[in-house]
């Protein structure tokens, strides 16, 4: 048993969660000031994306010091208090590990750029040109072009599966290896409960730095997600040295006790499944319906898959920072609204850990923001929609900028949302989105003892996903009709759409709906 067994996530995208210095740029301060909101939600783990002094290039996912707060989110001291108010609440503490890259502006990097012959050198992945005087082999971006940039002063190129501002680390160096260790001990000793690992199928290469195999051609009209999915990641992803590094943190002094939360986008809920526990990581985030269109069949289908792939389950997630917003991608308006709850329902009722990203519980659709306002323009090449539309400012009350910020403008300029978008009115609505999750949230923590068994899952039309877990049952049903409840004798703890008869069944569970019921 761990303490994270049971408890529910919540992702805070720091810029746009709450400002509380004025300046247009969300912060520790404002966070700190918000925490209430979570703890009423019902929420245990706050995850907080990188907030170390970074160039932004990537939004703090280039980071040029891993022990340090960049000012514009606030100071140790402002971390301090975030972190001692997140415990005073009784939620727990997740930061970002960024492992794979750093900034280009990190001191190691310079070095390295600066001393050829120097230590930092090999921190990098700097190579030789290939054959005909190019990239050392093919390796595309997952932002668009080669993952190579040439260093003109000595002629090597390096590698970044990422921006040419997120030079990788090499984490074949021992020293590279001892660096996070003392990273990781440096946040455990300020009293971190846990590390959401970046990009965690990555870090360790293949030795031989060898072409991956092409799947499809890439032609000058594929965007950079296409251009990355042609090729097999034979060689630059899913090497199972990484998994010596997870295992090594895992040994570290205190990190038994602390969650190792792996973000992987994997198709093969083997592949993730391989990475818990031999491979080091007590839980990876569950992407297979993240920037998917709607689809039913297939979401029920993945979902029994990953479901199935591992009894203690996934950190389930279906929104973040990186791609648009769940209600939005499953059509929007109302039926949007009912299809990301039901499947939240779902998702909230298997083993495992459920996260929630910041507004979503308030059913929130992407942010609208202008094309003159786009702040992320290699997320708008890389990603479909982009990724400005759900990181728009998080809307606490009405009026200007609904609460977020007292400055002019926020720092990502987007269109107001209404009054009935934000916490505070939707906290006095009993039929309101926020009011629906929190209901969710707190049958789910009735129902801990029931929940930690096996999904056990049975069958059901296609689009519709039937699992019990001992005494409870689950249904949702995503399709755009009603079906029936498989017992005459189900009472129901909830139903994330209107029952005709909301207690004992001989009801049908309505289109869009998810439901938990109580076998006896
Ligand atoms: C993060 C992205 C980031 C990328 C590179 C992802 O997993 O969630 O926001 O751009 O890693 O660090």
């Amino acid at each position: 048993m761990s303490w994270w067994d049971d408890a529910v996530g919540y992702e805070i995208y720091i810029r746009s969660f709450a400002d509380g210095n004025g300046d247009g740029v969300g912060d520790f301060i404002g966070a700190t000031s918000r925490l209430e909101h979570l703890a009423w939600l019902g929420i245990d783990i706050v995850w907080v994306t990188p907030f170390y002094p970074s160039p932004q290039a990537d939004f703090g996912y280039d980071v040029a010091d891993y022990t340090g707060v960049d000012p514009q989110f606030g100071t140790m001291a402002d971390f301090e208090a975030f972190a001692a108010r997140v415990h005073d609440l009784g939620m727990r503490v997740m930061i970002d590990l960024v492992p794979n890259h750093t900034s280009s502006q990190h001191p190691w990097f310079r070095q390295a750029l600066a001393d050829p012959e120097g230590p930092y050198r090999d921190y990098f992945l700097f190579r030789s040109p290939g054959p005909d005087g190019g990239p050392p082999n093919n390796w595309v971006s997952h932002f668009g072009g080669p993952a190579w940039t040439l260093d003109e002063a000595s002629g090597e190129y390096y590698c970044h599966l990422f921006l040419p501002d997120q030079p990788d680390l090499n984490w074949a160096n021992e020293a590279v290896r001892a660096e996070f260790d003392r990273i990781l001990a440096f946040w455990i000793d300020q009293g971190v409960d846990g590390f959401r690992i970046d990009v965690a199928h990555s870090l360790t290469k293949h030795v031989t730095f060898a072409d991956n195999p092409q799947l499809v051609p890439v032609g000058p009209e594929s965007t950079p997600g296409q251009a990355f999915a042609a090729f097999e990641h034979r060689h630059d992803l899913y090497q199972p040295e990484t998994r010596d590094v997870y295992r090594r943190w895992k040994a570290l002094p205190g990190a038994d006790a602390v969650l190792l939360l792996g973000e992987l986008y994997v198709k093969d809920p083997a592949v993730s499944a391989s990475y818990l526990d031999d491979g080091g990581l007590d839980l990876c985030l569950f992407f297979a319906l993240n920037r998917r269109p709607w689809n039913p069949a297939a979401f029920v289908d993945e979902l029994r898959a990953w479901s199935e792939s591992h009894p203690h389950g996934y950190a389930w997630t279906i929104s973040s920072h990186d791609e648009n917003r769940p209600v939005t991608r499953f059509g929007g308006g109302r039926a949007g609204h009912q299809r990301a709850l039901a499947l939240w329902t779902g998702l909230a009722m298997l083993p495992g850990v459920p996260f929630l990203y910041q507004g979503e519980e308030l059913g929130l659709e992407d942010g609208y923001v202008a094309p003159d306002h786009v702040q992320d323009p290699v997320g708008k090449e890389a990603y479909e929609e982009g990724r400005d539309p759900c990181r728009t400012p998080m809307p606490w009350e009405p009026g200007r900028h609904c609460g977020f910020t007292s400055a002019d403008q926020a720092w990502l300029i987007a269109g107001e949302r209404d009054d009935h978008e934000t916490v505070t009115v939707q906290r006095a609505d009993p039929d309101s989105p926020l009011q629906a999750y929190r209901r969710l949230l707190a049958l789910r923590r009735g129902l801990t003892e029931v929940r930690r068994g096996p999904a056990v899952w049975q069958p059901a039309l296609p689009g519709v996903a039937h699992f019990e877990i001992g005494e409870i049952g689950v249904i949702v049903n995503l399709t755009d009709s009603a079906v029936n409840l498989p017992t005459p004798t189900a009472r129901v703890l909830y139903s994330s759409g209107d029952l005709t008869d909301p207690g004992r069944t001989g009801v049908s569970v309505p289109a869009r709906t998810g439901l938990v019921y109580a076998k006896k």
